[in-house]
């Protein structure tokens, strides 16, 4: 999810609260920042070697490239898969629109199906969606929930198809005692600020055990050139992750597992004051196999519209992911589809509050809120 337009002011429970997030960071964000400035440090140093070795080991992959953003990790991974003009690529409609961007931008065919209660992807569907142009699948694990890989896995191995993990909103999230973004031929993450592991801007990487895959992204991501040779391999992109950003996110993967642990420990809270409550429906938590990361919590009820507006009015900050089929967008030039869980997805979803510095507290005044409103 992007959480582009939040407003953290004058809430009594924010979405997120970066000020909050820095100060108790503070000091070891500023030692990283100091000592990469001091040292001028700022493209290509040991800072983003360092993050790369540490996510790639935290993923349980060989390799980490770090990029701008998920949207060229995703970008980039699809070249690498050899996706181009012809070909078509399945994904859910139900994900931010870098997904489905990444796919148009590679020039071949965003082919959208429905996903399930859970919000990710239906293996049925996908099934149903393949044709001979299908090249690659993008399963998007949403919310910090990893998809039923086991059956896209039976699909693609079926029909020889790369998988690419969208896995923006999954780090952290295990499947059968894997991770995101370790279960394909690549995955791609997002560390935009809001995300469970945020830098100060625009972040991203490609994991990846396929020597191949790794190399290409990092040529395409520094214009096509061989850094040791001067060779220009492609016509690439500027798309660098930031040796500044790999320093603050390098300091902050060491609190990653303390704050999946917590996120769980809220999404617990939240599950237990929720359950029963008015026409709720709350969202999966663990499961066979799995363990989710909980970057987002997301409610369910008819009443989405009147329960938003009175979280408002009772100064607690929620947001809806998404309210608009993306095939409604008139600019993106998608054909419609018909998609009925993803179009009721769009009218019930609410994201409630739900990062490192969401509290106890914040949640049983989310709790009071929400009773009083269905009472
Ligand atoms: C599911 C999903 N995919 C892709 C992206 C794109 O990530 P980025 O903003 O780093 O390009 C996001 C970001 O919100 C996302 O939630």
């Amino acid at each position: 999810m992007s959480v582009h337009r939040e407003k953290h002011e004058g809430y009594r429970v924010p979405f997120v609260d970066p000020r909050e997030h820095y100060r108790r960071l503070k000091s070891e964000i500023d030692a990283a920042l100091s000592d990469a400035l001091v040292n001028g440090d700022l493209v290509l140093r040991q800072q983003l070697r360092d993050f790369e070795a540490h996510i790639a080991e935290f993923v349980g992959v060989r390799y980490a490239v770090g990029v701008n953003s998920c949207y060229h990790a995703l970008h980039f991974s699809l070249l690498a898969a050899g996706v181009g003009p012809g070909d078509e690529v399945i994904t859910v409609a139900h994900t931010f629109v870098a997904t489905i961007s990444s796919i148009v931008h590679a020039g071949a065919t965003p082919v959208l199906v429905d996903v399930r209660d859970d919000f990710n992807m239906d293996p049925d569907c996908l099934a149903e969606a393949v044709t001979p142009r299908t090249k690659a699948i993008i399963p998007v694990h949403l919310n910090g929930r990893v998809c039923d890989m086991a059956a896209i896995e039976e699909v693609a191995s079926r029909h020889g198809l790369a998988i690419i993990e969208d896995a923006a909103q999954a780090l952290g999230a295990d499947y059968r005692g894997r991770r995101a973004g370790s279960l394909g031929l690549a995955g791609c993450f997002s560390f935009y600020p809001f995300k469970s592991l945020g830098g100060l801007g625009d972040g991203g990487a490609v994991t990846t055990n396929d020597p191949g895959v790794a190399r290409m992204a990092t040529l395409l991501r520094f214009n096509g050139e061989d850094r040791e040779t001067g060779e220009f391999h492609y016509h690439g992109y500027t798309a660098l992750l930031d040796n500044i950003q790999a320093a603050v996110l390098d300091v902050k993967l060491r609190h990653l597992p303390d704050w999946i642990t917590h996120r769980r420990r809220i999404a617990w809270q939240y599950s237990d004051l929720l359950r029963g409550v008015g026409d709720l429906v709350l969202p999966p938590f663990d499961g066979e196999g799995y363990t989710d990361s909980f970057q987002n919590y997301v409610i369910r009820t008819g009443r989405r519209h009147a329960l938003r507006e009175y979280f408002q009015i009772n100064g607690v900050e929620t947001l809806a992911h998404w309210t608009k089929p993306i095939w409604q967008h008139s600019g993106l030039g998608i054909d419609r589809v018909r998609l009925p869980v993803t179009e009721r997805l769009c009218q019930e979803v609410i994201s409630l509050p739900m990062s490192a510095e969401t509290t106890p507290e914040h949640v049983d005044i989310i709790g009071d809120v929400i009773r009083r409103f269905f009472a």
